[in-house]
């Protein structure tokens, strides 16, 4: 886990950590904050492990903490955050000596994160995504634009 927390503590990474609490400072809904990356690690460990799907814990953390590092960028220009999140994570990927193939996978996870079709490593990474959500005690729940086949109202992990 030594490159995983290298990038815990990367300038650049921090600098979009708090560029994302900035533009959620203040949004009622889903923050996209380290605590929500952790969560979807933990979530995604667990069924890693439940299901023996045998992917790398390193991996796995190290994709969740930057599925969404792009997000500041959604809200300042419209970049699918995705995207944006890729973008950021090849430079810091390359910088920690991941090799070209954990950064393709990583690459997957990231991308896919959103897609409800995903396959493989991404389909991981949607469901701890949606798991990790707790609508079931969200008040802003009547306005989030999410349709209530993404919203979570079961705790299972
Ligand atoms: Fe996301």
């Amino acid at each position: 886990m030594d490159r995983f927390n290298c990038i815990l503590n990367d300038t650049e990474y921090i600098y979009y950590i708090k560029r994302n609490k900035k533009f959620e400072k203040d949004r009622k809904f889903c923050k996209h904050n380290l605590k929500h990356f952790l969560d979807v690690a933990r979530i995604a460990q667990l069924i890693n492990l439940e299901e023996s799907l045998g992917f790398n814990k390193e991996i796995i953390y190290t994709t969740a903490i930057l599925h969404d590092i792009g997000k500041s960028l959604q809200y300042e220009n419209g970049t699918p955050h995705e995207i944006a999140s890729w973008e950021i994570s090849k430079e810091i990927l390359h910088n920690y000596r991941y090799n070209e193939e954990e950064i393709e996978i990583i690459k997957q996870g990231i991308l896919g994160h959103r897609d409800k079709k995903s396959e493989n490593f991404a389909q991981l990474m949607y469901r701890a995504d949606k798991l990790s959500r707790l609508c079931i005690s969200c008040k802003s729940i009547d306005e989030c634009n999410w349709g209530d086949e993404k919203k979570n109202f079961k705790i299972y992990y």
